[in-house]
């Protein structure tokens, strides 16, 4: 039954088929989460812990759900969150996820991890784009990858700032997945019994860590985890101080993705961001941390007038979306919601998961009885 894009019809469904797409130490690696998985699976049940309330007879014939972000116009209140590694889950990579993005006017975000370059993403998308800075312990790598940003015109730059050290992602541990691939006699069996993911894998051209490999081999000579990757490259040391000159160099809209905090949303306002990205890296860091959409209306209502508030992870449907605006975030955004999607079927997976998500936005507005998004407010929740 599951067995094509056709009848993937929610995360659960594009999940499901992906599963069955990847070898499993790489499903494993996007689906897994640190510790026990408390705080990942916390991000959805949060949005599945309060109710809407709508209203009727308002006139819904027209709706419009474009919001504004960083000063980006997005024809949609959801984008997709920079991801790393993409070219190893499908090999279309962020050119599909961009493409995607693309056709639904909805903003891109490209991690420092990525497998395609920021030159040659500026090249082929037009629709925004979010370059997601991951502060290395090499001042020059940082200064490099901004400057490059800035001459490709990306529109955004967002510093993620919750990667002090690598998560403990024990799922990592079990099946030893590493960059580049570790060939064991596990990982042999895997990909032969993933006959097309391993064909494309071994005949499309040699994917590479495109932003960052003329500064280090880690991660394309050097084998290395993502965790430890985290512990050792990146720069534990940073601080406000250190966000505020990276947002100096970078002069243009600016995010920290990966506050939870009320007082340091508020610090990031003293610092000149433009936006904050209430986030907990889709639960793969800190396990035990509370759900960005828990921690939402505090954050809006400290900062929410002088700061664009998105939401991030734990999103599978456009309910939680609805909610999460609700309660005053300018958009969501999430990662697996199209990683799934991009494994089981490239750039026409990722299409099919945002239009997917897009079509429940619109029902669900017209059912809770808004023609704009700014006409969802807290009126519109109740917690249990
Ligand atoms: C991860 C990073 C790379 O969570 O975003 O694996």
């Amino acid at each position: 039954m599951f067995n094509n894009l056709n009848n993937c019809h929610n995360f659960k469904d594009f999940r499901k088929l992906a599963k069955k797409r990847l070898p499993s130490p790489i499903f494993h690696y996007i689906d897994g989460a640190a510790d026990d998985e408390t705080t990942y699976r916390r991000n959805t049940e949060a949005y599945e812990q309060c109710d809407l309330v709508p209203n009727v007879l308002t006139g819904v014939k027209d709706v419009d759900m474009s919001t504004t972000v960083m000063g980006q116009k997005l024809d949609m209140p959801l984008y997709c969150a920079p991801t790393a590694l993409q070219r190893l889950f499908h090999h279309e990579g962020e050119i599909a996820v961009g493409k995607a993005a693309e056709k639904y006017g909805t903003m891109f975000g490209v991690s420092s991890l990525g497998t395609a370059s920021i030159e040659e993403i500026s090249q082929q998308i037009s629709s925004p784009k979010l370059f997601q800075l991951y502060v290395h312990k090499d001042q020059g790598l940082n200064k490099d990858l901004i400057d490059r940003c800035k001459a490709s015109k990306f529109e955004t730059l967002a510093v993620t700032v919750d990667t002090a050290v690598g998560g403990n992602r024990e799922r990592d541990l079990y099946t030893g997945f590493t960059i580049p691939m570790r060939l064991t006699l596990n990982s042999m069996m895997s990909f032969m019994t993933h006959p097309m993911w391993a064909y494309n894998y071994f005949t499309k051209p040699k994917w590479e860590l495109s932003n960052l490999k003329n500064h280090i081999s880690e991660g394309t000579n050097v084998m290395t985890s993502i965790g430890d990757y985290f512990t050792k490259m990146l720069d534990n040391s940073l601080d406000w101080k250190g966000v505020e000159e990276i947002n100096k160099r970078w002069g243009g809209q600016f995010a920290i993705k990966g506050i939870m905090s009320v007082e340091d949303a508020k610090k990031a306002v003293d610092v000149g961001a433009s936006a904050i990205m209430l986030s907990n890296h889709g639960g793969r860091q800190l396990d035990g941390a509370r759900s960005p959409f828990d921690q939402l209306a505090e954050v809006v209502d400290a900062v929410g007038d002088k700061v664009d508030v998105i939401c991030e992870g734990g999103i599978q449907r456009g309910t939680h979306v609805l909610k999460a605006l609700s309660l005053g975030a300018k958009a969501c955004s999430g990662g697996r919601m199209y990683l799934y999607a991009l494994a089981a079927g490239g750039q026409k997976g990722v299409e099919r998961a945002i239009g997917n998500l897009r079509n429940e936005i619109e029902r669900d507005m017209k059912l809770m009885g808004v023609s704009s998004i700014d006409q969802l407010t807290k009126k519109n929740l109740k917690f249990r």
